[in-house]
């Protein structure tokens, strides 16, 4: 209304600048953070930098219930933004007041606040919220896993949808306080550091601390009846580990190959530079799921890793993510050969240090065994589509191409770009093409033809000539 009161000129338009925009100029943050793999998942106009979440669980029943409280910014005049979420919402506030909010898509929460919210000032969201995460999917799956006697949320790229309201994509990271009361007997199991424990009315709360910037993918929550074991790596950093008491015939074998955690980090250590995060360690909990997961300080491992005897190549493979997928992080999904090729590398390297086959040894059996017609050589590494992502040519020709990248640029450039990486996007989030870039500034090689070959072409690539008859 004033607006219209002030007489034109300079001085009436810089005051007409600082004047807010009308709530009719402030738009919906979009449903979708953009990444074209999967356009549903994230949200647009802020960005989060802590959840705390405070929940209760009963394994019996399923069910789960507390609050999630996030603190975010906007990054546009927002009218109305979305969580990705499953569970049913009793209430929602933003920054004190009651918002009003409604379900759409596959996993939206809408929230509009009571008050449009202008770009770049802080936004506390709270969440209240119930339910009983195995009855709900989208998609048509659910990756909330019951056991025995607790359940488990551990999957990629979707996990948090069933336990914890979220902007679901790996370039919106935050930390996290994950506090959860189980019933006296049972354990809440999640990242980071153990705060402390309390216990009332038959309930025990275990409060956990992530205090480094964490993918929501990695934000991982398992209860159940495990036996805990600590340590440190030779660097100080405090080792947790946690097995099912439920593991069986895998128990031998989960424990002889996680207790070696701490020996492990010293290895890759010299490798990727120190650890990046406070706490360290691995869980077993009794599920059923063929696959193990880098879940942020507390990597998911499923018994089946451990059916055949132990399988340090697994916790290698996890460990390395530490470095390659949760420290440095993916921009988007498409750039999952950076996880999945570095952690397979690592695998490699440590094959060659146990005496079972050197990474070139290995290099050249790979290649040799997927003949130039096998679909092997069909998934593009550097970008392999949302159906492709954990294809076993995303691991196996992704560190391939690392084989070749380093017989391009040779062992001293190689090994400075392995080490130096994590330095250049310390908790951060990078492409391929990033990745490419900074190992052409070490190497001081235009790398556009190798990496094409090796992550972007459909076919299987013509035998690398430096590297001689073998290949
Ligand atoms: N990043 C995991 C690993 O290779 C893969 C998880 C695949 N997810 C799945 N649901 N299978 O360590
Ligand atoms: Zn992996």
């Amino acid at each position: 209304m004033h607006r219209r009161l002030i007489a034109p000129g300079a001085l009436a338009a810089s005051l007409l600048l600082a004047i807010p925009a009308s709530a009719a100029d402030y738009t919906p943050g979009a449903p979708g953070i953009g990444d074209p793999y999967y356009p549903a998942y994230g949200n647009g106009g802020y960005d989060v930098s802590h959840y705390d979440l405070r929940l209760t669980y009963q394994p019996t029943t399923d069910e789960l219930e507390g609050t999630a409280t996030l603190l975010a910014t906007t990054t546009q005049d927002l009218s109305r933004f979305d969580l990705d979420f499953l569970l049913d919402v009793s209430e929602v506030r933003v920054n004190g007041a009651k918002a009003s909010f409604t379900t759409s898509g596959q996993h939206e929460l809408e929230i509009t606040p009571a008050t449009p919210l202008p770009k770049g000032t802080p936004v506390t969201v709270v969440v209240r919220y119930s339910g009983v995460p195995s009855t709900k999917s989208a998609y048509g799956f659910s990756t909330w896993h019951r056991t025995p006697d607790g359940a488990v949320a551990a999957d990629e790229p979707e996990s948090a949808w069933w336990w914890y309201p979220s902007n679901d994509h790996p370039s919106d990271k935050a930390t996290y306080d994950v506090s959860v009361a189980v019933p006296d007997g049972t354990q809440a199991i999640s990242n980071g550091t153990l705060q402390s424990t309390s216990s009332q009315r038959g309930w025990t709360r275990y409060n956990w601390r992530s205090n480094k910037p964490q993918a929501t993918y990695l934000t991982t929550l398992a209860i159940g009846r495990f036996d805990i074991t600590t340590g440190k790596t030779s660097d100080g950093v405090p080792v947790v580990n946690a097995y099912s008491k439920d593991l069986g015939d895998n128990d031998g074998a989960a424990r002889a190959s996680v207790e070696r955690t701490g020996e492990i980090v010293d290895w890759l250590t010299g490798y990727f530079g120190p650890y990046p995060f406070n706490s360290v360690g691995g869980y077993v909990p009794n599920t059923t799921t063929g696959y193990a997961l880098e879940t942020q300080t507390r990597v998911y491992y499923s018994p089946r890793q451990f059916a055949n005897g132990s399988n340090t190549s697994v916790v290698v493979h996890e460990l390395a993510h530490q470095w390659y997928g949760d420290d440095v992080s993916l921009a988007g999904w498409k750039d999952i050969w950076i996880n999945e090729g570095f952690a397979r590398y690592a695998q490699w390297l440590w094959s060659e240090h146990e005496g079972e086959g050197t990474t070139q040894e290995l290099a050249d059996y790979t290649y040799a065994s997927h003949p130039a017609d096998d679909a092997f050589w069909t998934v593009k590494p550097g970008d392999p589509g949302p159906d492709n992502q954990f294809d076993t040519a995303v691991y196996d020709r992704g560190a391939l191409a690392i084989q070749a990248l380093r017989n391009e640029i040779g062992d001293d450039a190689f090994f400075t770009v392995l080490k130096g990486w994590p330095k250049e996007h310390p908790y951060g989030n990078a492409t391929v093409e990033d990745f490419r870039k900074y190992a052409e500034r070490v190497s001081g090689k235009s790398l556009a033809p190798l990496f094409d070959t090796w992550l972007f072409q459909p076919s299987k690539p013509a035998a690398p000539a430096a590297r001689g008859a073998s290949l």
